[in-house]
């Protein structure tokens, strides 16, 4: 089994249930002219976002690291017509591209980009009216993922979902000889989840386009 293999089902999963859609392609072909990395989630990935995102009635979330906004357009088409989504990202060029492909899907105006480090933004939305959220989906910088969890969970309402991407890392995650800065910011993660009681949470392994990795989903209690 090897990469190309899940990338093949993938492509076969994504034609047979995703439909054509010429906004999310248009999304992912301005961010790599913009020269960003191709590190967004898999339209299949992004739809089960969505899916989530409607199966929990959200109205307010919150993304942790943006790029060029293809999973933040998949969130925020969840959404009510009077529903935020707020959406960190610390590259202004990022931000940039994001702000375009988010007005070309209509969303602008449900959407809000915040440019800058996310542990600053995280600590001014305490402070302020957008929270508490319903959803949060945690994908920037895996060292920062246990700062990301603390506030997140500070920031969701009870019953509320917080949502981790890349959890699982080719299965290094569960290598404790493994010093990569990314997997022991993952590992702290499990550590703070563990020993939280007012969390209910796992992890699924997955493999597709994306290679082998997984997500993490939790529930507020
Ligand atoms: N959620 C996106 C992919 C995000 S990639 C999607 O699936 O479409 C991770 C993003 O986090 C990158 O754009 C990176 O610039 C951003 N990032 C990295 N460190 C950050 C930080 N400290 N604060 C906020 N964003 C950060
Ligand atoms: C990377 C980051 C991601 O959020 C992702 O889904 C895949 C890869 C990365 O930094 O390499
Ligand atoms: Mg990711």
């Amino acid at each position: 089994m090897s990469k190309e293999f899940w990338t093949t089902v993938d492509r076969y999963l994504c034609a047979t249930l995703i439909p054509a859609d010429p906004v999310l392609d248009a999304t992912l072909a301005d961010s790599t002219a913009a020269g960003l990395p191709a590190i967004n989630v898999a339209p299949n990935q992004g739809r089960m976002l969505h899916l989530i995102a409607r199966i929990a009635g959200a109205r307010r979330i919150l993304e942790i690291g943006t790029l060029g906004g293809y999973s933040a357009i998949w969130l925020a088409r969840a959404l009510p017509a009077d529903g935020r989504l707020v959406t960190l990202e610390l590259s202004p060029t990022h931000a940039a591209v994001a702000q375009r492909n988010l007005a070309r899907a209509g969303l602008d105006g449900r959407v809000e980009v915040l440019v800058g480090p996310a542990t600053e933004s995280l600590a001014a939305l305490a402070a302020g009216p957008a929270a508490p959220f319903d959803l949060v989906f945690i994908d920037a910088d895996k060292p920062g993922y246990p700062a990301y969890f603390t506030a997140a969970l500070r920031l969701t309402r009870p019953g509320g979902v917080i949502i981790v991407d890349n959890t699982v890392r080719t299965g290094l995650v569960a290598d404790p000889l493994c010093t990569d800065a990314n997997v022991l910011g993952v590992r702290k993660l499990y550590e703070l989840i563990a020993a939280e009681p007012r969390v209910t949470a796992t992890t699924v392994q997955t493999v597709g386009s994306k290679g082998h990795d997984g997500f993490t989903l939790i529930r507020v209690e």
